[in-house]
């Protein structure tokens, strides 16, 4: 079997990533796939099952129903996007809330859940090629990954493109809470034990800070066509 080409998109929170990981892939026709919103599905049905109770995470409980989480992408009829789905659900335009933000980075830091998402992930590699963004794609998921980047820009400019983002879909929420959100995760994310944030090795780190959607694409191309 031929094996499949992988792009890895690391990088903080709100950088853009899943925005440009979904257009390189579509422009190289291969599949998104948007690995944060595994760890915000898990973090979903843990709130909605008592699992995240108290702002704590039942451990015990949590191991007992990582089974009964079923995670798939598939295309969505609605919008013709390949998207998650939990239990046969479509539940993406659930998982972008600020209650889901302030959880995510405790269920993500959880072992267990990294090796039932890892599983998910490889799983995908093998039938086709794919884009990925993340944390640890490039990194611990897939070192091999063929293409890697990372990207950056100030905690600031995060935190204003993704309040735009959050208000345009309707959602109440002040700029600071968002700000103080991107701002725990990072570290939250960054200092944990298990897959943390880092930038690999090899990777291209872009600062995503000036640059319009259309510039940070050409680099992207470019950089996978000369290499
Ligand atoms: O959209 P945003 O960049 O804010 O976050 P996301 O990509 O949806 O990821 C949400 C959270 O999931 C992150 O803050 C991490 O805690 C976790 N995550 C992770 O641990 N590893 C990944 N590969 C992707 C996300």
């Amino acid at each position: 079997m031929v094996s499949k080409v992988i792009i890895s998109i690391d990088g903080t929170s709100s950088t853009g990533k899943s925005t440009i990981a979904r257009r390189i892939a579509k422009k190289l026709n291969f599949t998104y796939i948007d690995s944060g919103s595994m760890y915000r599905a898990v973090t979903y049905f843990c709130l909605k099952n008592g699992i995240i109770f108290n702002n704590k995470i039942e451990k015990k409980k949590l191991s007992e129903n990582l089974e009964k989480i079923l995670i798939d992408f598939k295309l969505n009829p609605i919008n013709s996007q390949n998207e998650i789905s939990l239990n046969n659900n479509f539940i993406d335009s659930k998982l972008r809330s600020l209650e889901i933000a302030e959880h995510v980075s405790k269920i993500a830091k959880q072992k267990n859940v990294r090796n039932f998402i890892l599983k998910i992930q490889h799983h995908y590699s093998k039938k086709n090629n794919i884009v990925m963004d993340g944390r640890d794609i490039g990194t611990v998921v897939f070192p091999n990954a063929k293409y890697k980047f990372f990207l950056t820009a100030s905690s600031k400019t995060r935190a204003k493109r993704r309040y735009h983002e959050m208000k345009k879909n309707g959602l109440n929420i002040s700029f600071s809470d968002v700000l103080e959100n991107i701002i725990t995760r990072d570290k939250d994310d960054s200092t944990r034990t298990n897959s943390p944030l880092k930038i690999p090795d090899d990777a291209l780190t872009i600062n995503t800070e000036k640059l319009s959607l259309d510039e940070l694409e050409k680099i992207i191309l470019d950089h996978i066509k000369n290499n």
